[in-house]
Formats: C-alpha cells, sequence, structure tokens
C-alpha cells in the first residue's frame, strides 16, 4: 500500500509541475518565440506601431492609448486563424497585410501607410506576443 501510495503522489507532482512549466510561457519567452517565428523585434514592434499611429484605428494590448475600435481589436493575435478574413495567419502573409492591405483586400478601410519591411517584421512580431 504504502509504495503505491508514494508512486501515486509522485505522480501528481509530476503531472503538476509539467502542467506549470507548459502552461506558464513567461513573457520574455513568449517575446522570444515570436522574435523567432518573425525574425522581427517584438520590443522594436511595439514602440513602432504607436510611430505609425496603429492605435487611432485599433486596441492593442500592451499599447498605452490604443482603445480605439475602427478597425477590429487585435486581441488574443496569436491565436489567430485569419487575417481580415482573407489570409491565413502566418508571419509571412501579416508581414505582406501590413504593408499592402489594399493588394491583399482592395476595398478595405486599412489604408496603405508605407509601413517598411523590417518595421512589418518588428510589428508582426510584437502581434504575435499577444495571446
Ligand atoms: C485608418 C484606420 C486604420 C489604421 C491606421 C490601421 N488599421 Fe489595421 N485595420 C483597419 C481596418 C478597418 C481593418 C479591417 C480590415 C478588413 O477586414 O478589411 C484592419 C485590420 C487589421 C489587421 C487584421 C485584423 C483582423 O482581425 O484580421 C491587423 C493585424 C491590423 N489591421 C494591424 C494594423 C497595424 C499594425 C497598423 C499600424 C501599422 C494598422 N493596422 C493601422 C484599420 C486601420
Amino acid at each position: 500500500m504504502r509504495p503505491k501510495l508514494l508512486a501515486l503522489a509522485c505522480l501528481a507532482l509530476a503531472a503538476s509541475l509539467s502542467l506549470l512549466a507548459g502552461g506558464c510561457e513567461s513573457s520574455r519567452q513568449r517575446f522570444e518565440r515570436a522574435a523567432r517565428l518573425t525574425g522581427g523585434n517584438p520590443y522594436a514592434g511595439r514602440m513602432k506601431m504607436t510611430q505609425y499611429g496603429c492605435q487611432t484605428c485599433h486596441t492593442i494590448p500592451g499599447v498605452t492609448g490604443a482603445h480605439a475600435l475602427v478597425g477590429p481589436p487585435l486581441i488574443h493575435w496569436s491565436q489567430r486563424s485569419y487575417i481580415a478574413g482573407e489570409l491565413p495567419n502566418t508571419p509571412e502573409n501579416l508581414t505582406r497585410w501590413l504593408q499592402h492591405p489594399p493588394q491583399v483586400e482592395p476595398k478595405t478601410a486599412m489604408p496603405e501607410m508605407g509601413v517598411t519591411e523590417q518595421d512589418s517584421r518588428d510589428i508582426a512580431a510584437y502581434l504575435y506576443t499577444i495571446h
């Protein structure tokens, strides 16, 4: 009986530890993963979004003053399947969208803003840290 109980306790401990490790990615880990995924710098991306004025149209978690609802709120971005209901949400598609929205969707209300290749990578990196 005793060894069995001990084994059970060990199993429960192991299970809860692995749950902790998998379920609680730190924000630094999230930023590192997004950087690897996109080849961009999420810290720079967060700053660049306010320079381009994305917050005048979007609610963006983690960006001060970004509460607008002209465009869709960019919440849970890393879990979204589609970009603007058009493109599968991949890093390549997202950088393309950020640079040339009307090329993807001619009637879109999101304007061409002159976002550079590098800036679109950095901004995409930040968006993928939003879970
Ligand atoms: C003038 C308002 C406006 C500005 C400025 C703007 N957007 Fe948008 N954005 C929109 C609208 C409207 C949509 C919805 C587009 C559609 O579905 O056709 C959109 C869609 C998006 C999407 C896809 C959202 C989804 O739910 O699929 C992303 C990502 C995005 N914008 C990021 C940005 C970023 C980053 C910036 C700054 C570089 C920015 N936007 C600037 C209006 C704007």
